[in-house]
């Protein structure tokens, strides 16, 4: 997403000297500025309301059910940037952990609204890197009866983008940035490091 506001705050968080209090707030103003293009389809329908002048039909959103599902643990950081403008959205979980000997990504934990089914869901992870994560997330989902699902990242490799749109071709993708590429550990380049870790002030 090309708007000034989102790659303004992106170089801040880029910076390897932005600290925890502000990374953690520049990521949850990205995540909000992000959702003014991710409603950009949701659905419209008539309403009547009286403003002081008299009655007129105007638009109001058709009341499609959204879910937040943040991919654990740097999704987190996503949450509460969306929420400010989608206040009522549940909020789903997801985690998952590299299995050592497969080097899989595993689900160790997933606790879901119940009608995912009819939902909108906003899969968000600051980081779409392999893809690897994210796939496994929309597998998880689909297997539980997902039909619409978005995915909302701040930072996108090219490898992670091609593969997560070669496994599900359905879903859309939401990025502020598309870097250059992995490294060979696996992380973004430039990219913005550890996302999780820059979050929560871990190493
Ligand atoms: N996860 C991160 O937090 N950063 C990367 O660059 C890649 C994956």
């Amino acid at each position: 997403m090309d708007h000034p506001l989102i790659q303004h705050k992106l170089t801040i968080i880029r910076d390897k000297n932005c600290g925890t209090k502000e990374f953690r707030e520049v990521v949850n103003e990205i995540a909000e500025l992000m959702v003014y293009d991710v409603s950009r389809d949701f659905a419209l329908e008539d309403v009547v309301v009286e403003t002081p002048m008299g009655k007129t039909t105007q638009k109001t959103l058709a009341g499609k059910k959204i879910a937040i599902i943040p991919i654990l643990r740097a999704g987190l950081g996503m949450v509460d940037g969306i929420l400010e403008l989608l206040p009522a959205a549940k909020v789903g979980h997801i985690g998952m952990y590299r299995d050592e000997t497969t080097f899989q990504p595993t689900e160790y934990f997933v606790k879901m609204p119940e009608d995912i089914a009819s939902r909108d869901l906003l899969v968000v992870d600051p980081m779409l890197a392999t893809g690897g994560s994210a796939i496994m997330a929309v597998d998880a989902l689909k297997k539980r009866g997902a039909k619409t699902i978005k995915f909302v990242c701040l930072v996108a490799a090219p490898e992670g983008v091609e593969a997560l749109r070669e496994k599900h071709p359905d879903i859309d993708i939401y990025t502020a940035a598309l870097d250059d590429r992995l490294n060979e550990d696996g992380y973004i380049v430039p990219g913005l490091g550890d996302a999780g870790d820059r979050l929560f002030g871990t190493k």
